[in-house]
C-alpha cells in the first residue's frame, strides 16, 4: 500500500463514521477495508435497541467484502474518537482471512496520528478450529 492508498483508507474510515448507527453509545465507528483486488469496503458499527445485537464496524465491513466476493484482506483502517483498537471478537473475525492484516487506528480528533499494528500483534495464537 503506498502513501496515496493509506491516505484514502483513512479518510474512507473517516468517512464511514460518519455514517454509524449508534443512538444507544453514542460512539461513532468507522471501518474501511482494503483487498488484494484494491476495492475498499466500508463498515459501521450498527447498534440495536437489543444491545447485545451490535455489530462492530471492522466485522461490517469484513462481511460486505466477503458478500462482494472478496476474500484476500490486505488492510483495515479504523476511525474512532481516541482511535481505539478492534474488540477480542473483530479481531477473531478479521484473522479467519488474514493474521497478518495490517490494522490502522485512526483517531477522528486528531487524523494525523494513527497507530499501526498487524493483527497478529494483536491476537496472537489465534483459534484456528478443532483438529
Ligand atoms: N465498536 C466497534 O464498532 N468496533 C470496535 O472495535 C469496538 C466497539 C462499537 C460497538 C458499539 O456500537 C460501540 O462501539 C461501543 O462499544
Amino acid at each position: 500500500m503506498n502513501e496515496s492508498e493509506r491516505d484514502e483508507l483513512i479518510q474512507a474510515a473517516l468517512d464511514a463514521q460518519r455514517r454509524a448507527y449508534c443512538p444507544y453509545s453514542g460512539f461513532p465507528v468507522g471501518a474501511a477495508l482494503r483487498t488484494a483486488s484494491g476495492r475498499v469496503y466500508p463498515g459501521v458499527n450498527v447498534e440495536n435497541a437489543s444491545y447485545g445485537l451490535t455489530t462492530c464496524a471492522e466485522r461490517v465491513a469484513a462481511g460486505a467484502a466477503v458478500a462482494a466476493g472478496e476474500r484476500e484482506f490486505t488492510a483495515i483502517a479504523v476511525a474512532s474518537r481516541g482511535g481505539v483498537s478492534p474488540c477480542g471478537a473483530c479481531r477473531q473475525f478479521l484473522a479467519e482471512f488474514n493474521p497478518k492484516l495490517l490494522v490502522l487506528m485512526v483517531d477522528s480528533q486528531r487524523p494525523d496520528s494513527v497507530r499501526e499494528v498487524t493483527l497478529d500483534r494483536l491476537l496472537p495464537d489465534r483459534f484456528e478450529g478443532p483438529h
